[in-house]
């Protein structure tokens, strides 16, 4: 699939807003993914106010440029709705990527930014947006289009050396 092989983290993005049909095929997207028992523990916070992208922007040293990206999703695990608490994090990590896939197919750069386990950057978005304590803060996903310069590109990480046939 060739979005997987030309997707890259897209940090800055055109001063150009990103439809709200494409908003809602990026969070089908997410919604389309694997989980442990179809468990689907997932909430999506989506982010458009610039107040609010700057405050989020403020979550890590290394999110800074949220604040300057037309949306942000905050992806977030409800405990509520989890059968198997054991695989959220892996429930999510796969709803991630298909955000960051879906992004390249509608011609959007997109960046994953970590959140969980880091305690300081959960604390941060759950008092951002005064969640409950069964609300789990995971990644956020920056996203727009992307600026002059910044594209989807493909990069051969490919590496025969980390492949093991039968045995280790
Ligand atoms: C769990 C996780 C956390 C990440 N956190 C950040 C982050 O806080 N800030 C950032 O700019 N990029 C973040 N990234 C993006 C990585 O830096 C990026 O995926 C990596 O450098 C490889 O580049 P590529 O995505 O273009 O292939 C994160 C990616 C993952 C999977």
């Amino acid at each position: 699939m060739e979005a997987i092989f030309i997707r890259r983290s897209i940090r800055k993005y055109k001063d150009q807003p990103v439809e709200k049909e494409k908003i809602e095929k990026l969070l089908r997207a997410a919604m389309q993914a694997p989980s442990a028992g179809n468990q689907q523990p997932w909430e999506f916070i989506v982010v458009q106010e610039k107040d609010n992208l700057k405050k989020l922007s403020k979550m890590s040293p290394y999110s800074k440029f949220i604040k300057d990206a037309p949306v942000a999703f905050v992806l977030i695990a409800n405990e509520e709705r989890m059968k198997f608490p054991e695989h959220w994090q892996q429930d999510m990590g796969a709803a991630a990527q298909n955000i960051l896939l879906e992004a390249v197919e509608l011609e959007l750069g997109a960046v994953w930014v970590g959140v969980a386990p880091l305690e300081d950057r959960v604390n941060y978005v759950k008092n951002m947006f005064n969640l409950r304590e069964t609300l789990k803060p995971y990644c956020v996903i920056a996203l727009g289009y992307p600026a002059e310069g910044q594209e989807n590109k493909f990069i051969d990480r490919y590496d025969e050396t980390r492949v093991h046939f039968e045995k280790f």
